[in-house]
């Protein structure tokens, strides 16, 4: 039976804990519009990429880049950033209106608390495409391949899948943003989002693992395998949106030079500084064998 059926009754202790969460949301809305210094000019005095995240920054060829260079590339990588967030919020709320309709009482916990995170999602994606207007730059949308994993999990694919899929894009997102405020010149509209965006995904998440929580205490090792090759993949579908060699075309750099190097580069920064929640949360359920070891490994360079 699958999830959306209303199979499981939540437990009262999570009921609780949801409506704390729709109560959180309620008294402490966050405005973009106004929490973001949207009018900070894009002065030489800002950074737009920590070191810890640009692609070729440590590589021997990033010392062949003008400073100009490495400015527009800093400002279109986390332009993608920023674009695959909202794209996969996107994607996230079309899911969370399938699973909404499924639901019998809409008066419930649940239901209300989903109608608290398309809000704050929607919020989210329109600062998201304010700050890639903020930036001035032009973005490259997801591959065909990206496109059809999109489509097909959020139509098709079962609940608790699709659950997962979203908590594990939430547990990046809010890593990739903790490295961006650590960063102590960067762009101020950028860390505000960043702080925006970890405040609302930090109740998000807590939404997602309660009702996670029964999938995964419950799942012997073959759900537990899939679970784990679930967010192993949407983590990697997202890092994959971030570099990409029309952006290197567009400033002036052959791809066939330095394509590789910042796929390389971001590929093992991402994963010293994107995956630590990311490998816990896995761990915690034991989504890690051998197989997915190996898979976890290839893909996303986990330290595990
Ligand atoms: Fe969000
Ligand atoms: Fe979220």
């Amino acid at each position: 039976m699958p999830y959306c059926s209303g199979m499981r009754k939540l437990a009262e202790l999570d009921i609780k804990k949801i409506e704390s969460l729709i109560v959180t949301s309620r008294e402490n809305p966050i405005d973009p519009n106004t929490f973001i210094p949207w009018g900070t000019p894009l002065s030489a005095d800002f950074e737009f990429m920590p070191q810890t995240l640009f692609s070729l920054h440590g590589h021997k060829l990033f010392n062949s880049l003008t400073n100009e260079q490495k400015r527009e590339l800093a400002k279109a990588e986390v332009g993608q950033a920023m674009y695959s967030y909202g794209w996969s919020e996107g994607l996230a709320c079309l899911f969370f209106y399938r699973y909404l309709v499924s639901l019998n009482d809409n008066a419930s916990a649940e239901y209300r608390y989903l109608l608290v995170e398309i809000f704050e999602e929607t919020c989210h994606q329109q600062m998201f495409s304010r700050s890639i207007e903020t930036l001035g730059i032009k973005t490259i949308p997801p591959r065909p391949l990206h496109r059809f994993a999109g489509w097909f999990s959020t139509r098709f694919l079962p609940s608790d899948i699709v659950f997962m899929s979203v908590l594990a894009i939430e547990i990046v997102t809010d890593m990739y943003g903790a490295e961006l405020m650590r960063q102590p010149k960067i762009y101020p509209v950028l860390s505000k989002i960043a702080l925006l965006h970890n405040i609302e995904e930090s109740r998000h998440m807590e939404f997602a693992e309660i009702l996670l929580e029964h999938y995964t205490k419950g799942a012997g090792p073959v759900r537990r395998t899939i679970y784990s090759i679930v967010v192993c993949l949407n983590i990697y579908f997202m890092r994959t949106l971030y570099v990409r060699k029309e952006i290197l075309t567009r400033i002036g750099l052959d791809p066939k030079i330095y394509y590789k190097p910042a796929y390389k580069g971001l590929k093992q920064k991402f994963s010293v500084h994107c995956l630590g929640k990311a490998i816990d949360f896995v761990s915690k359920w034991g989504g890690f064998n051998w197989f997915t070891k190996i898979i976890w490994r290839k893909l996303l360079d986990a330290k595990i």
